[in-house]
């Protein structure tokens, strides 16, 4: 029989009850569309007071979305986009950051997802060359596409550079909430203090059923970005149900709660893997999941009760994840099975 978890991600966890709750209780009336409604704005407020700053929000229905209008925003189609060789926005977009903003994607290297000023600085030589496009962002993942986190400093580091060189720092917080959760830090502390221009907020993968925010920290580049979301579609009519759903998850700390027992979850079952040499975990449990080599022949027998991904096929690497509905039972089924297929 199927087993009711995957192991394969975020995404494919259900929806937190508080989150259903609060779209039946904005189901009950009739508002403005379009966000014109007490429901954005709430929702709006809440975001200010995490950021701690004046920040302009903006709701998309997805997270490719809140990444490619972030950087596109900021740039024109001569300009290039500095970011990690494993960044979702490198990899898995289907070409939409290249295709939306026309510019160039300069990739760095970086094995554990993480990129330093240090890999940055010589794609600098290229300004004021005509041939060559112009690099204008530095987008970075927080937690990165392989679960680690950047330290704050390091955040720092990465935005004071791009201000000194007239670059802008995006951030894609597809889970942005697992990293507050991890580093036991504000949202403010980590983004608004140390000087990131725009953040993707994730909704889905914590608990939403769908919705992302493009969150202008820097309220100044948020000019005429109403018209890039409306042209591209990601303008909802219904959005309350949007600012419903991010309304029940920046109530009570919901949002940290939910990242707070995926991470949990996914150290749960880092400390149980270690006890088995066959299984090399590959990458820091920083966030909620958890990257391994395996042998090969677990591969499918693993996968025909629990469905998860094959990271690096060449390597039998493997990326389990948690979620905010995963319980001890479900990483020691999971195990178990594990067990038995070793
Ligand atoms: C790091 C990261 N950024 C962005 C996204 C984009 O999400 P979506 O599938 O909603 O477009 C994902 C989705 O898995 C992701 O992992």
């Amino acid at each position: 029989m199927k087993n009711r978890r995957s192991f394969a991600s975020d995404n494919n966890a259900p929806v937190h009850e508080d989150i259903l709750q609060a779209i039946n209780e904005v189901n009950l009336v009739d508002v403005i569309a379009y966000g014109d409604d007490i429901y954005t704005s709430d929702a709006e407020r809440k975001f200010r007071h995490y950021f701690e700053s004046d920040v302009e929000v903006f709701f998309v229905f997805n997270g490719t979305a809140a990444n490619v209008l972030s950087i596109s925003h900021l740039t024109n189609s001569y300009h290039s986009i500095i970011t990690a060789k494993t960044s979702h926005l490198n990899n898995d977009e289907c070409g939409a950051p290249e295709n939306f903003s026309g510019c160039k994607l300069l990739t760095v290297d970086s094995p554990n997802g993480k990129i330093t000023t240090e890999q940055i600085e010589h794609f600098l030589n290229s300004r004021g060359f005509e041939h060559h496009s112009q690099p204008k962002v530095i987008s970075i993942s927080q937690p990165t596409e392989l679960g680690t986190l950047y330290h704050p400093d390091e955040i720092l580091k990465l935005a004071k550079f791009a201000n000194l060189n007239d670059l802008y720092l995006h951030v894609d917080g597809a889970r942005i909430s697992n990293a507050v959760a991890a580093l036991n830090i504000s949202l403010a502390e980590m983004l608004t203090y140390t000087g990131v221009d725009v953040v993707s907020f994730g909704g889905t993968k914590n608990g939403m059923m769908y919705g992302e925010a493009v969150v202008f920290i820097n309220k100044a580049h948020a000019n005429d970005f109403k018209y890039l979301r409306k042209q591209s579609m990601q303008l909802a009519s219904k959005m309350r149900y949007i600012s419903a759903q991010f309304n029940a998850l920046l109530k009570n700390n919901l949002w940290i709660e939910n990242a707070r027992q995926a991470n949990k979850m996914a150290q749960y079952l880092a400390q149980n893997l270690k006890n088995l040499p066959e299984i090399l975990i590959t990458q820091e449990v920083e966030t909620n999941a958890v990257f391994a080599k395996v042998p090969k022949r677990i591969i499918n027998p693993l996968r025909e009760k629990y469905f998860f991904y094959l990271w690096n096929e060449e390597q039998n690497e493997v990326r389990w994840m948690t979620h905010f509905n995963t319980t001890k039972d479900d990483v020691d089924g999971f195990i178990a099975k594990l067990k038995s297929v070793l």
